[in-house]
């Protein structure tokens, strides 16, 4: 709604008896959505007043870019005021920066506080003098697939727009071909939370000038993932620097983990680690000493030998371990994933801790299903500790006789999986029955006379 009426507002246009079948009002979802954003669109963008969510999809703005717009009168105010739409999408439009720049103002007279770009692509750049000083109710802002002059060199505009950036709380970019955000944007975005940054073109050298002194002082959640990254410590190094950060993503780049004499501290707030599909085939070190949730899925990991008292949430599926980590490493863990890895047997010491978890996945192992293998597993699934994978998902590998076999299914008597137990004590007393029976014959008499 707002930018369209704004735009049209703004521009002085007349609301022509424009086509009615452009805007298309859910009810039931208090959603609308608008295609082919032009003046034309007026006529029916009435009915996506009572809408709290309005989508413009489709439509190109370049012949607006130099229209004069006016400053809005008392009754345009009233107006913009009143409506309760909440967020705006806008997407496939072509949107010239210059119109941009004089349009977001209005903004500031509504309550939306949520803004998206998806698919757009900002022409030229603009000028944002109009927003000196300037606050606006939008919260959080996204730019998706979206294609724009690079954000460097833009310090006038963020001079201009800094009074709304210090109250930003979500910023993402994604799948823009971003390579670096300039420091003096992340000195403005000082209420910044979250910032996503996926599926971009961040390489090493990106990190030093986005994350400057002095960047994101607030920041509590940032995603780096689907990016070039390649080093564990360089990402470290960058990300000391930002205080009160509790998740970081850095899933989907290739790292190589850091040299063991790395100096680098991470955030003592990091509590949420991915670095899943990161290509690791060690633990990198050091990682944050008081994490709650770790994320090392889709790696190359041999063995996992790491101790963190708070972690609660471990994943380690899809990886090469041979073995299960050891769980009094993590004295309140209650979920472990090590789905598609290398085990062949959970010792029983750790089947009793393994039974303390809520959430254990262990399926599509080579499972050997001796006595002791295969009634851990069904131990574990009567007390309804194994997850959905359970039974299909866990399968013998061996002995030969149980190949292919659902563990589930094995026989695991108590007599058959005891035998051992109860002959070998018998075997030693049939031995030393036999050994005083020999002494007796030795010494005949003496034996008998006893
Ligand atoms: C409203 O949206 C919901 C979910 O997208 C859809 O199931 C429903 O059919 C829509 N209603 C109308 C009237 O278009
Ligand atoms: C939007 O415009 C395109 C081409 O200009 C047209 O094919 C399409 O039908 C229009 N969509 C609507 C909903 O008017
Ligand atoms: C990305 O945006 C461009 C327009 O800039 C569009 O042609 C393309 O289809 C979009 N890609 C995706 C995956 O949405
Ligand atoms: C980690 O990232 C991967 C891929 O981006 C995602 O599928 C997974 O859910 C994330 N893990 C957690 C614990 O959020
Ligand atoms: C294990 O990996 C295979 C092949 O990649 C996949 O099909 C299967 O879903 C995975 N199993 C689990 C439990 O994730």
């Amino acid at each position: 709604m707002s930018v369209a009426v704004l735009l049209l507002l703004g521009l002085g246009l007349q609301v022509a008896e424009g086509r009615r079948d452009r805007c298309f009002f859910n009810r039931t979802q208090e959603f609308c959505v608008c295609y082919n954003l032009s003046e034309e669109t007026m006529g029916s963008i009435i009915q996506c007043l009572p809408a709290t969510v309005v989508e413009f999809w489709g439509g190109d703005l370049e012949k607006y870019a130099a229209f004069p717009i006016r400053d809005p009168d008392s009754s345009v105010i009233d107006t913009l005021g009143s409506l309760i739409i909440q967020k705006v999408v806008i997407g496939n439009v072509l949107v010239p920066e210059a119109l941009l720049a004089r349009v977001l103002r209005f903004f500031s007279y509504t309550h939306v506080r949520e803004l998206a770009f998806e698919s757009c692509i900002f022409q030229g750049t603009g000028d944002w003098s109009d927003m000196d000083g300037r606050s606006l109710p939008i919260l959080s802002l996204s730019f998706h697939n979206v294609t724009s002059a690079p954000p460097t060199g833009r310090e006038q505009a963020f001079s201009s727009l800094s009074s709304w950036l210090g109250t930003l709380q979500e910023l993402a970019v994604t799948s823009s071909h971003l390579s670096s955000l300039p420091c003096a944007l992340g000195r403005k975005l000082r209420a910044l939370r979250s910032l996503d940054l996926a599926h971009n073109s961040l390489w090493d050298g990106s990190l030093a000038p986005t994350f400057c002194q002095g960047a994101f002082p607030q920041l509590q959640q940032l995603s780096l993932q689907h990016n070039s990254l390649s080093s564990y410590q360089g990402v470290c190094e960058a990300v000391e620097l930002l205080p009160g950060l509790q998740h970081l993503d850095l899933s989907h780049n290739e790292l190589t983990a850091a040299h063991p004499s790395s100096s680098c501290q991470w955030p003592p707030s990091l509590r949420h680690f991915n670095l899943s599909s990161t290509g690791l085939d060690e633990v990198p070190t050091p990682l944050p000493p008081h994490l709650e949730v770790l994320d090392m899925s889709h790696n190359h990991l041999h063995a996992v030998d790491i101790s963190l008292i708070s972690l609660k949430k471990l994943f380690l599926n899809e990886n090469l371990l041979q073995a299960i980590p050891s769980i009094r490493n993590y004295p309140v863990l209650d979920t472990l994933h090590l789905d598609n890895n290398s085990i062949s047997e959970l010792p029983g010491d750790e089947v009793k801790l393994l039974g303390r978890l809520q959430d254990v996945a262990v399926a599509d192992n080579p499972f050997s299903c001796s006595c002791s293998g295969a009634g851990g597993l069904q131990a574990l699934a009567a007390a309804g500790h194994l997850g959905q994978g359970w039974p299909g998902g866990y399968r013998c590998h061996s002995p030969a006789q149980y190949r292919g076999w659902q563990v589930a299914r094995v026989p695991v008597s108590l007599l058959r999986c005891h035998l051992a137990a109860v002959v070998a004590p018998l075997c030693v007393a049939l031995a030393l029955l036999a050994v005083a029976g020999a002494a007796c014959l030795a010494r005949g008499r003496s034996c008998r006379r006893a």
